[in-house]
């Protein structure tokens, strides 16, 4: 059965894979980032698919009525992959409270604004998967120098655990990944020469997989998709 589902952060990594394969699994989705020329190389990657395209910042009002208005003209979703985000990788004497901020607005701000936003518009049934990182899941191993970026993503966590709780009224189901490492450009960004055990094809397959089908097994949970940690 066709699904309609919106993937933040599609226009490369993770994303970009996940909306590729939802959309080459005849689903309909709405993909979205800052960079329209690569979501419309998504777009025309997909071939057959059905990918609408709607770029936006996540950190900008502005840009998330786009998207209402995008999800309006489906009449509906029936899920929501909170995956755009960004990392700062600096030790923390050195990082400043801006580096923070600018953190928290795309990565937790940007997660909330749009389900906010679009909560009006998921159906009984429907899943929200948030996509944070190992960099913030209770007794991991951890990074120097990833402050901000664990901050962020451990107050994903616990946003999806709490409204896991707030929306089971509504029969909309929350689960959150806490990744590990995934060969992408962001993390060859952070952690250049790092081997990542993962390719973004890989990850955006399980992703896809799980906002189908993960909402059958799990609510509320926050599950490590990463290979040895914790080990
Ligand atoms: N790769 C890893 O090893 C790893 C590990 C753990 C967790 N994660 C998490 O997995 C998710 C995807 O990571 P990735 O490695 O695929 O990263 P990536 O390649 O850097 O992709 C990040 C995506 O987020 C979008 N984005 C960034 N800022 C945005 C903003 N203000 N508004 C809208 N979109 C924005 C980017 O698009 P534009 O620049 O076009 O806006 C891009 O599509 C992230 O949440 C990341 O923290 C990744």
């Amino acid at each position: 059965m066709n699904k309609k589902i919106l993937v933040t952060g599609a226009s490369r990594g993770i994303g970009y894979q996940t909306a590729l394969k939802l959309a080459q699994e005849g689903h309909t989705v709405i993909a979205t980032a800052r960079s329209k020329d690569k979501l419309l190389k998504l777009q025309k990657e997909s071939q057959n698919g059905e990918i609408i395209v709607i770029p936006a910042d996540l950190t900008l009002s502005s840009d998330i009525d786009e998207l209402v208005r995008a999800v309006e003209g489906l009449q509906g979703l029936d899920g929501l992959i909170n995956n755009a985000g960004a990392v700062h990788r600096q030790e923390f004497m050195a990082t400043e409270i801006s580096d923070f901020k600018k953190l928290m607005d795309v990565n937790l701000y940007g997660t909330v604004r749009l389900i906010q936003a679009l909560k009006p518009y998921l159906g009984k049934g429907s899943h929200i998967v948030n996509i944070s990182s190992m960099s913030g899941f209770q007794g991991s191993l951890k990074f120097p120098g990833l402050s901000a970026y664990g901050a962020a993503k451990a107050a994903v966590i616990g946003l999806s655990e709490v409204l896991s709780k707030e929306f089971v009224e509504d029969e909309i189901s929350v689960n959150c990944l806490a990744i590990g490492a995934v060969q992408t450009e962001m993390l060859a960004e952070a952690f250049p020469g790092f081997d990542a055990p993962v390719s973004p094809e890989q990850m955006g397959t399980y992703i896809a997989d799980f906002i189908l089908n993960g909402h059958q097994f799990y609510n509320g949970k926050i599950l490590p998709v990463a290979l040895n940690d914790p080990s």
